[in-house]
């Protein structure tokens, strides 16, 4: 069984960065309930080069199924990204809809992810925007309709697009695109993720979940050599990232064309190449991201959700 994923409910109507305007009376409004005063400056340079740019409109775009997300109902989702590298600061621009939902043009959800990269380690915000889409020289952000930290332990995630024969096929540009991105995700390292305070009274999402087993690190042998503080590699994998990890670890063996398997084996699964987890081995794992309450591990389990060494005679 492949882990279901749901992603960012598709609520908004708002057409990619038109690009029409880079003039200066367009306007940000509404960072300082996500952002930092003192990255604000920083952030807005970033934003205002790329999505109210001309420039940005013609950075390079991929457009796929994920291979990674649903909406709640089963649909497929597709994403388009577009990337801009900055001196300081990476803007990711993802625009997704829900295969299905109209007309093409309509139903866009808009989501930035930022990497400030000249803190160490360096430091990801996530935004999602809410802005007239008649006049794309105005962005505001809006509420979170998902907890984008459950997905994105380390900031950026590489990209996975779904690989089945139904779909139109993506063609070879666009792969080597996103083989190149998925270089510069893999290679930013270990990226901290700053968490905004939102209204919870208001009903607004939280970019993440704040309980304390929800926040216990994964200390699996398989895992934390890259996936740890100081590792330089990855951020720890914490237990509500369970989906995530299940859907890395588990699809592997998926018939039906996820993580296109033998061609692009680098970006394929986790552990990386070379490696795979036994059956005893994987259930453990499950156990582990499972026992939200602290229980005993299962029977032949370790603590960290490994399987135990067999018996000796
Ligand atoms: C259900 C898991 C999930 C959630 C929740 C989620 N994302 Fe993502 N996101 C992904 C995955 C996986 C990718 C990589 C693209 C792919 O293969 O689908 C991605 C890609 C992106 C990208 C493109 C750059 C990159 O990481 O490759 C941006 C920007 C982004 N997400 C922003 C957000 C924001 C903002 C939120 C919260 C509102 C969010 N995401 C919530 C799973 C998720
Ligand atoms: C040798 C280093 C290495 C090991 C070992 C490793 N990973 Fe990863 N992992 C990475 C890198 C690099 C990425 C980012 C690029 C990618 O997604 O392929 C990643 C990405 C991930 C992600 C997506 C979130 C993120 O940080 O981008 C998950 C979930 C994940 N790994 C789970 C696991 C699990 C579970 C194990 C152990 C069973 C594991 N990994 C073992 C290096 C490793």
């Amino acid at each position: 069984m492949i882990s279901v994923l749901i992603t960012a409910i598709i609520t908004f109507n708002i057409p990619f960065p038109a690009g029409a305007s880079s003039n200066a009376d367009s306007s940000i409004a509404g960072l300082q309930k996500y952002l930092p005063t003192e990255f604000i400056p920083n952030a807005e340079k970033a934003l205002r080069a790329t999505l109210l740019s001309r420039k940005g409109s013609q950075a390079p775009l991929v457009e796929f199924v994920s291979g990674q997300s649903y909406t709640s109902s089963g649909l497929n989702i597709v994403n388009r990204i577009r990337f801009f590298s900055g001196k300081q600061t990476d803007v990711w621009l993802m625009k997704q809809h829900a295969e299905g939902h109209g007309a093409p043009s309509r139903g866009w959800t808009t989501l930035t992810l930022l990497v400030d990269k000249s803190t160490a380690p360096k430091t990801a915000y996530f935004l999602q925007w809410d802005h007239d889409p008649e006049k794309p020289a105005h962005l505001h952000p809006a509420p979170f309709t998902a907890m984008c930290f459950t997905c994105h332990p380390n900031g950026p995630r590489a990209i996975r697009p779904q690989y089945k024969p139904s779909l139109v096929p993506i063609d070879g540009s666009h792969w080597n695109q996103i083989y190149d991105w998925n270089d510069i995700i893999s290679d930013y390292g270990e990226i901290k993720t700053y968490k905004p305070r939102v209204d919870i009274s208001s009903n607004e999402l939280p970019i993440d979940l704040p309980g304390r087993m929800d926040n216990e690190p994964l200390k699996n042998k398989f895992c934390i050599e890259c996936h740890s503080k100081g590792s330089g590699v990855r951020s720890p994998l914490l237990r509500q990232h369970g989906d995530s990890i299940l859907a890395m670890v588990e699809n592997i063996s998926d018939p039906t064309g996820y993580y296109v398997p033998a061609l692009h084996e680098k970006y394929a699964f986790m552990p990386l190449v070379g490696h795979k987890l036994s059956v005893a081995d994987m259930g453990c794992l499950k156990d582990w991201i499972q026992n939200r309450f602290m229980g005993p591990p299962a029977p032949g389990c370790s603590q960290n959700g490994e399987a135990l060494p067999p018996a000796r005679h």
